[in-house]
C-alpha cells in the first residue's frame, strides 16, 4: 500500500449526482472538500452515492426541518414529494441490476428495528416497497450479536470487502434502528492492462519524496481531456459490460493535488468526459489498494444537515408509535482494488437512530484515536516512555 497524492481516482458513474446542480453544494463536492482534501497525506475513498442513499432513507421518515435539510443538501427531486424521492433511488437500485456479465453492481438497503417498534405503514411503502429496504426486526439488546448480524448482511453485500462495519460495541439496548445502504461493485476494463507490462516505477508522493510502485502500462485509445482551467489532464477508463468508467484526473504539477482539488468543487464530474476526446494515449497508472473509514457527523452538519442530530429531530413519519428518535451515530466505510484486471470497489453506510429521551441523556464520549497523538507510558511518579504516532 502505497501514497497516492497526486491522483485524485474517482469511480465516475452516470447515476453519481444530480442531473442540474450549484456543483458547490452537491454532496460529492462537499466530501471533496471536507474529506478527501482535508488528508492530504492519506489515501481516501468515499462512496457519495451510498452515503446519499442511506440519508434518502432517513429522509422517507422525516418530517419538518429535519425533512427540509435532508431535501436542500440533497438536492432531492420535487422536495416534499416522497414517493418521488423513493422512486428515484428505486430506479437506482434497478440500475446497479442493469450491470450484466462480466460486470457485477449491487445496491442494497436494508432496515434493522428493535422488536419494540415497527415502521409506519406510509414508510414501509416508500421505503420497502420503492427503495427494497427490507425491515428486519432484531433485538438491540443483544448488541453484539446485532452488530454480528448487520455486518455479516454488509459482508455478503460487498463480497466481504466491507468488513466489521459496526463495532462489537456499537450498539446498545436503547437502539431504536439502524439503517444501512450497502454497494458494490466489480467490473473489467475495456482495455485490460497486460501481467508482463507491470513493472517497478517511480511514483512522486511530493516534489521532495519518490516511492517505487508497480505501475501498469498500456497504450491505447481513450477518453482523454487537457483541461488548462484545472491544470490538469484526465483520462477515462471504461468497464466492460455497463456504462460506469473511472476518471483519472492528474495535476500538471506533481505537487499539484491541493489546487486541483480546491477547483474540482465548481465541477460536476459526472460531466466531465463530455469535454473529453478519444485518443490514443500512453497510459501508466499505479496498482492500489485500500480502504477508508469516516464518521460522517461532523461531515454531513458542515453540509448543513444537523436537525437530524438534535433533540429537535423530527423522525414523526418513521415509526408506527410516536416514539421521538434522533441520529445518534453515522458511519461510512469504503474499498477499492485497482489492478490490470479492472476493479473492485465497496462502500457501505449506516445510521444509528436512537430514542430522543434517553440520547441526549445518556451521552457518550468517542475516543478515536485516528490521527496524529501523543502517549506516555507512566505511574504516578514517573514517565517511563513518551512520544507521539503520526503515520503508518
Ligand atoms: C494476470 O494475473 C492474474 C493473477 O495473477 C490472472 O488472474 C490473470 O488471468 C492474468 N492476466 C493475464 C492477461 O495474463
Ligand atoms: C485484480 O483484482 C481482482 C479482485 O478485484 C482479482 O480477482 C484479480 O485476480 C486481480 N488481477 C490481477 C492481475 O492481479
Amino acid at each position: 500500500m502505497f501514497a497516492i497524492r497526486q491522483l485524485l481516482l474517482l469511480i465516475a458513474t452516470a447515476m453519481a449526482a444530480a442531473v442540474t446542480c450549484d456543483c458547490s453544494q452537491t454532496l460529492t463536492s462537499q466530501l471533496l472538500q471536507t474529506v478527501v482534501s482535508a488528508q492530504p497525506n492519506d489515501n481516501v475513498i468515499v462512496s457519495p452515492i451510498s452515503i446519499e442513499t442511506c440519508l434518502a432513507l432517513a429522509y422517507l421518515g422525516a418530517e419538518g426541518q429535519t425533512a427540509a435539510e435532508l431535501a436542500t443538501s440533497l438536492q432531492l427531486p420535487q422536495a416534499g414529494d416522497k414517493r418521488a424521492v423513493a422512486q428515484k433511488f428505486g430506479r437506482l437500485f434497478e440500475k446497479t441490476k442493469s450491470a450484466t456479465g462480466t460486470a457485477t453492481f449491487r445496491l442494497a438497503n436494508r432496515i434493522y428495528i428493535d422488536e419494540r417498534f415497527q415502521v409506519s405503514p406510509q414508510y414501509n411503502a416508500y421505503a420497502v416497497d420503492q427503495m427494497h429496504a427490507n425491515a428486519e426486526s432484531v433485538r438491540f439488546a443483544d448488541a453484539a450479536a446485532t452488530a454480528a448480524n448487520i455486518n455479516s448482511w454488509v459482508e455478503a453485500e460487498t463480497d466481504n470487502k466491507i468488513r466489521d462495519l459496526i463495532p462489537a460495541n456499537g450498539l446498545d439496548a436503547n437502539t431504536a434502528l439502524v439503517l444501512v445502504n450497502a454497494l458494490y461493485f466489480k467490473a473489467k476494463w475495456v482495455n485490460q492492462f497486460h501481467n508482463h507490462t507491470t513493472t517497478r516505477r517511480h511514483f512522486h508522493e511530493s516534489a521532495a519524496r519518490k516511492v517505487e510502485v508497480d505501475m501498469m502500462k498500456q497504450t491505447d485509445d481513450f477518453l482523454y481531456g487537457d483541461f488548462p482551467e484545472l491544470d490538469a489532464t484526465a483520462v477515462e477508463l471504461a468497464y466492460l459490460d455497463t456504462d460506469v468508467s473511472m476518471l483519472v484526473l492528474l495535476p500538471k504539477s506533481v505537487d499539484g493535488l491541493a489546487d486541483l482539488e480546491a477547483k474540482l468543487k465548481s465541477v460536476d464530474l459526472t460531466k466531465l468526459s463530455t469535454a473529453m476526446r478519444t485518443e490514443e494515449v500512453i497510459l501508466h497508472l499505479p496498482k492500489f489498494k485500500f480502504e477508508f473509514e469516516l464518521e460522517l457527523k461532523p461531515v454531513l452538519e458542515q453540509f448543513g444537515i444537523t436537525s437530524m442530530f438534535s433533540d429537535e429531530a423530527d423522525f414523526s413519519s418513521l415509526l408506527a408509535a410516536q416514539e421521538k428518535v434522533a441520529v445518534s451515530q453515522a458511519q461510512h466505510k469504503a474499498f477499492i482494488e485497482v489492478n490490470e484486471s479492472g476493479t473492485e470497489a465497496a462502500a457501505a453506510t449506516y445510521l444509528k437512530i436512537v430514542p430522543l429521551s434517553a440520547s441526549f441523556q445518556q451521552q457518550t464520549y468517542q475516543f478515536v484515536a485516528d490521527h496524529p497523538f501523543v502517549f506516555a507510558i507512566k505511574d504516578n511518579e514517573n514517565v517511563y516512555f513518551v512520544g507521539h504516532v503520526t503515520h503508518f
